[in-house]
């Protein structure tokens, strides 16, 4: 949590979370058949159980699995779609390019540089 710019609840929001979370193990089993990868994209759906519950939790786990495989594909599908444009839009505006024409690489405009000698053409 520190790496840049620290997160100004990191002393507050692992202890929070620590409680919190033993406070749900008291009362709730928790249960998941989603993904799990690294920016949940799905925003990691997780079925709570009451400890008490005589409930099977396979249906819901499967429907859950199922939503989340619709999501994924749907996502993908987005994610090309706007890729796609991202890129195409890029190439049009060509914004680099514009910008290097009229800056050097350190970002000064080049009006603004002094006109090598003999150079000039005033
Ligand atoms: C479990 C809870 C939390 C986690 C895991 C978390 C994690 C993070 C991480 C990884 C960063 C980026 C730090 C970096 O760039 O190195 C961050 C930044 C930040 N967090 Fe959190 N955070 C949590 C809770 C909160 C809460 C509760 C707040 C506000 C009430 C908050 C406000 C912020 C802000 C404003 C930044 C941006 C800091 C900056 O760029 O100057 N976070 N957090």
């Amino acid at each position: 949590m520190t790496a840049n710019r620290a997160c100004p609840a990191k002393g507050i929001a692992p202890l929070t979370m620590r409680v919190v979370l033993r406070e749900f193990l008291k009362h709730l089993r928790l249960a998941s058949s989603a993904t799990h990868v690294r920016s949940i994209p799905n925003r990691g759906p997780c079925l709570l159980i009451p400890l008490e519950s005589r409930e099977r939790s396979g249906g819901r786990l499967a429907a859950q699995w199922a939503l989340d495989r619709a999501e994924d594909v749907s996502r993908s599908v987005t994610q090309l779609f706007l890729g796609t444009y991202m890129v195409w839009d890029a190439r049009r505006q060509r914004l680099t390019e514009n910008y290097f024409a009229t800056h050097d690489t350190q970002g000064r405009p080049l009006a603004a540089l002094p006109t090598q000698a003999g150079g000039g053409h005033e």
